[in-house]
């Protein structure tokens, strides 16, 4: 038996959805009366909400684990949440001491109860993944920044042969109309001017996402509204329409397409061929010109060739990136792929992501440069490092930073002068 804790932490890693449940989870905690620990401060809870999407990512939860273990040998209580504790379950209670409760991406609205059972004792474990919404089970929004997330939608029935995400996020689900609707309401009532919706396939909402877009619209006081990820096979033409008539929609669309070559996409199960991508990124520009187009890339897939790579840097070559990530093939326990032949040599993956990575970081540059001279609107999300200095972001998602005295979620419009790699500088017009 150990008392209740008062103070928590959560911290987030992975995707923004990762992000917004460990938002949701820290109001849980606060609707319980606990609060959260000060900068500096030792919190008595902390929750570790981790990903399990590349190998690197999931042996990371391990170890931020043993880190929690104080020099006097005394240690918080430690909640496992997010995707490693969905894929591992039980087991990774096995694996460190250091673990006092488990909860899965779908239980968490359980959080409080496993916390008074850990503390009465027990390691309780939850990877339940109910029919009934968790997000039913949630307190209401609390005041957030001027760039909210929301999630729409959640898990995935596309099972591309390298990822994680349907195992431990689960089936597609959609979130009622009307409760999207009034959550973003609450966020735009709490401070919120820009509400990004999420989805681990935002654009299978199921109610339609050109729909729901053109709803939140027209919420007063919001002014921005992006979506992430898609998929390009469900790239609708509604969708792509409402880019070219929804004004508060940004002219930013993030579709991973993940390698050029055909035979390579048909072995990922990714259910859209190199030009079939291309031709939605043609159709999205015709409705949108100025659209800054991102995306995810995987090198070193089984049987990834030369000559497949260079398919990529193909697509690559057609597309002009805003912005892309990219990664080596990480094989994922229980993925069809993890056990395909052909595994690719980490030289060779290197040495591919390099170059790739140099291809993108030109483009980004190129993209940003192409900025320099115009006058665009920033909203302001954080302060810049030296005095007086703001940072914010265009509609075209690039960071910008300027001198001015406008506070944090305030829109302004800045003349771009000079274009960084990864940000842009410039001055109040
Ligand atoms: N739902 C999104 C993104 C899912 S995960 C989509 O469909 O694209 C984010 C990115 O991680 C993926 O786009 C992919 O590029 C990368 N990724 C997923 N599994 C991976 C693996 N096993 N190895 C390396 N990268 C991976
Ligand atoms: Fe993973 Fe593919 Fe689903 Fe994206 S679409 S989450 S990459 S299985
Ligand atoms: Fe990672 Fe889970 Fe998101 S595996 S990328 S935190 S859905």
């Amino acid at each position: 038996m150990t008392a209740l804790p008062k103070t928590f932490r959560v911290k987030s890693f992975g995707c923004q959805m990762n992000v917004y449940d460990g938002e949701r989870m820290a109001e849980l905690l606060g609707a319980q009366g606990m609060r959260a620990a000060a900068e500096g401060e030792d919190a008595e809870l902390v929750v570790l909400n981790t990903c399990h999407i590349r190998e690197k990512a999931a042996e990371k939860a391990y170890s931020d684990v043993g880190r929690l273990r104080r020099e006097d040998g005394s240690k918080p209580m430690v909640a496992l949440a997010g995707c490693v504790a969905q894929a591992e379950g039980a087991e990774a209670k096995a694996r460190s001491g250091l673990i006092d409760l488990v909860v899965g991406p779908q239980a968490y609205h359980r959080l409080p109860d496993m916390v008074a059972e850990a503390a009465g004792g027990a390691r309780p474990v939850d990877t339940d993944m109910p029919a009934i919404s968790k997000f039913d089970a949630l307190p209401a929004r609390r005041r957030v920044g001027p760039s909210a997330f929301l999630t729409v939608q959640e898990g995935c029935d596309k099972f591309c042969t390298y990822c994680v995400v349907p195992y431990t996020r689960g089936a597609e689900i959609s979130r009622p109309f009307a409760d999207i609707v009034a959550e973003a309401e609450a966020l735009v009532d709490s401070g919120a001017r820009e509400i990004t919706l999420l989805g681990q396939n935002v654009n299978a909402y199921a109610g339609g996402l050109d729909v729901l877009i053109r709803a939140i619209a027209r919420i007063d006081g919001l002014e921005r509204i992006r979506y992430t990820t898609s998929h390009p096979a469900d790239m609708q033409d509604a969708l792509i329409t409402a880019h070219g008539e929804v004004e508060k929609l940004m002219p930013f669309l993030h579709l991973p397409v993940q390698s050029g070559s055909d035979p390579i996409l048909k072995a990922m199960n990714r259910s859209h061929t190199a030009e079939s991508y291309l031709r939605t990124i043609e159709q999205v520009r015709a409705a949108r010109p100025d659209i800054a187009i991102s995306g995810d890339f995987i090198v070193g897939f089984p049987n990834e060739t030369d000559a497949d790579f260079e398919e990529t840097l193909k697509i690559v070559e057609a597309v002009g990136y805003a912005s892309a990530y990219s990664f080596k093939y990480s094989p994922r326990p229980g993925t069809p792929a993890a056990t395909m032949d052909g595994q690719v040599a980490p030289e060779v993956m290197d040495e591919r992501l390099q170059r790739l990575q140099a291809v993108i970081a030109a483009q980004s540059l190129a993209f940003n440069r192409a900025t320099v001279g115009k006058t665009v609107p920033v909203l302001i999300d954080r302060k810049g490092r030296k005095d007086g200095q703001m940072i914010g972001k265009s509609p075209w998602l690039q960071s910008v930073f300027a001198e001015t005295g406008a506070g944090i979620g305030e829109m302004v419009t800045v003349r771009v002068e000079q274009a960084l790699p990864n940000s842009l500088g410039g001055v109040l017009a």
